[in-house]
């Protein structure tokens, strides 16, 4: 029983840490790069060893001059739409089936971590960036409710008891129709972005990189992520955090960080979590955040990285 409960509590902490480092993926975060010359936490190396998928990867030394562009045009974030379906693999298995989002737009950045993961000979054939990441009220009618149903959540709607359609519905009109979770909107973005991806295991203790990963565009962070008093080690700034509810459980109020400039992304995990999203948007939670930042994570989308 206890057993059981901590494998349950570890495998969806092992996903959160899964999501972060395909978001990192799939906004073609440069995190290796060295922006302003100066030392970065991650060595080159360090990608054979925590990604072994990656080991095939071609230099991009020689890139097209025509990619160097500095500023690119991103993304004015067109309405959220139902994209196609696709299938991953030849199995004939809709649990390899997978909403793609019609919007997406590959990284232009000439050394993205997403470029190395397409032309990575392993890694390459199953990179879906174009997953659709994020559900919202636009995406999600009775057919989508239908197709995703037979899988257990987070994966689509089954559980003990079943998340029914009117649950999910309600819970999604109440968070922005919004399919990023970035806010490019309107204005150029940095053709290259560097992130952070901070955990919480401690290893950070008396490092002092809290300066480095502040000077990152995009710091992550999951579930009970301190910072206040340890900002020497870890930094200070979080523009994304992940959470789902029970990793918030006896967490103190100002452990975690609230602020309208933090885009929080919510995996929702057990039925509970649409009541759980609903007190957010009413304003009835201890985790008080702006709700329309919350994004909710797409089934498929959970469904792609575990199974894929
Ligand atoms: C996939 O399975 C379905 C149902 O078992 C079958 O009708 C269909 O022909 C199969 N498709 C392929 C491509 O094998
Ligand atoms: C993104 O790049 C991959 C690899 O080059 C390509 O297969 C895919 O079609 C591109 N997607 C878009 C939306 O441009
Ligand atoms: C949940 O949905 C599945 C698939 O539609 C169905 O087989 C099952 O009986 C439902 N379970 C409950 C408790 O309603
Ligand atoms: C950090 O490391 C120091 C020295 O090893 C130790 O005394 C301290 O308890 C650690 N802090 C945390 C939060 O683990
Ligand atoms: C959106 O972008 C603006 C401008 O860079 C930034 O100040 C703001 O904090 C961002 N909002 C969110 C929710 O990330």
């Amino acid at each position: 029983m206890l057993l059981r409960r901590l494998l349950g509590r570890r495998w969806k902490l092992v996903l959160a840490g899964g999501i972060i480092i395909i978001v990192i993926l799939l906004i073609g975060a440069d995190i290796f790069g060295d922006r302003d010359g100066k030392s970065t936490i991650f060595k080159r190396d360090a990608i054979a060893l925590n990604f072994p998928h990656l080991r095939g990867m071609k230099e991009l030394d020689d890139v097209d001059p025509a990619d160097r562009r500095r500023e690119d045009l991103f993304y004015v974030p067109p309405e959220p739409r139902i994209g196609p379906l696709f299938h991953m693999t030849d199995k004939n298995d809709t649990k390899f089936t997978f909403r793609q989002n019609p919007n997406w737009k590959n990284s232009t950045c000439p050394r993205s971590l997403q470029r190395k993961a397409f032309l990575s000979e392993e890694f390459g054939p199953i990179f879906r960036p174009d997953t659709q990441m994020v559900i919202n009220s636009k995406l999600f009618n009775v057919d989508e409710y239908w197709r995703m149903m037979p899988w257990a959540t987070p994966f689509g709607y089954k559980y003990k008891e079943n998340i029914t359609y009117e649950e999910v519905r309600d819970v999604l009109n109440m968070f922005p129709a919004d399919d990023t979770i970035f806010n490019f909107t309107g204005r150029s973005r940095p053709q290259c972005i560097t992130c952070a991806v901070i955990g919480n295991g401690g290893m950070l203790n008396g490092s002092k990189n809290g300066e480095e990963i502040d000077r990152h565009n995009y710091i992550f962070r999951v579930n009970h992520a301190l910072t206040k008093g340890f900002e020497e080690d870890v930094g200070s700034r979080t523009t994304h955090y992940v959470f789902y509810d029970r990793s918030l459980v006896g967490v103190k109020a100002d452990d975690y960080p609230i602020s309208k400039d933090i885009t929080y992304i919510f995996v929702p995990c057990r039925k509970a979590d649409f009541s759980y999203l609903k007190s957010i948007a009413e304003g009835r939670n201890k985790f008080a955040v702006p709700p329309e930042n919350v994004r909710i994570v797409h089934p498929d989308w959970m469904r792609y990285v575990h199974y894929v």
